[in-house]
């Protein structure tokens, strides 16, 4: 079970004391947008190489881009622990995440939630982390969206079956009366946003989500 804190919902003056805040963490989910993929923009590449020299925990990077062929690769140079891209923003993404992996980086594969997931059951193991995104991309605080539940049921399986390294993330809308929900379909990395950075104390919210995602695992 992994808590990932999401810093788009940090104070972005004070990144470097935000990230101490979540230390408690997993790992820390770095949200990138270009506002061509989603209707909105955050940082680049500059800011996840500052971000890597002072992070207490590996950064989990989730690309909301377009033409991430050109892009991704650099964030894996960079040192990230695991970038992800968009399913729908590429056309190669075994050919992508191959290179990530060649790089060093985890390769995760997002898919919005119009996105079925049929395709890439087959092709699991090409990937390290598969990210059901629980709300339309681009925005932090969203309400969960309970209906990519059965993507999460079908990965699940799959990787159950398989006995594939695979992690399933869900990312949107994670709080302490969704995250139950999702744990019960299988996901077992969870991005937090406004529910860890909104909370007066990040690391009591941060064990408290682990906890109930532990109480609802199957797994
Ligand atoms: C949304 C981002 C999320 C966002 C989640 O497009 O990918 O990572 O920060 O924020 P919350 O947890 O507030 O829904
Ligand atoms: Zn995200």
């Amino acid at each position: 079970m992994r808590i990932n804190p999401s810093i788009l919902s940090a104070d972005f003056a004070n990144f470097e004391s935000e990230l101490q805040r979540v230390a408690a963490a997993d790992l820390i989910h770095v949200d990138i947008m270009d506002n061509h993929f989603v209707p909105n923009l955050t940082f680049g590449l500059p800011m996840v190489q500052r971000l890597q020299q002072v992070t207490p925990k590996p950064l989990d990077v989730h690309l909301m881009i377009d033409d991430p062929e050109r892009w991704a690769p650099g964030y894996a140079e960079a040192g990230a622990y695991s970038v992800t891209f968009h399913a729908e923003a590429t056309g190669d993404s075994v050919g992508l995440a191959r290179r990530l992996r060649s790089i060093g980086a985890r390769a995760g594969i997002a898919l919005k939630p119009g996105t079925d997931v049929m395709d890439y059951l087959e092709i699991l193991g090409e990937f390290d982390q598969v990210l059901v995104m629980t709300v339309e991309p681009g925005f932090g605080g969203q309400s969960f969206m309970e209906s990519t539940m059965p993507k999460l049921v079908a990965l699940r399986e799959v990787v159950t079956k398989t006995g594939l390294d695979v992690w399933l993330q869900v990312d949107g809308g994670i709080n302490e009366k969704t995250i139950g929900i999702a744990a019960e379909a299988g996901a077992d990395t969870f991005v937090a946003g406004s529910s860890v950075f909104g909370s007066d104390n990040p690391a009591a919210a941060i064990t408290t989500l682990r906890e109930l995602a532990r109480a609802h695992t199957h797994a």
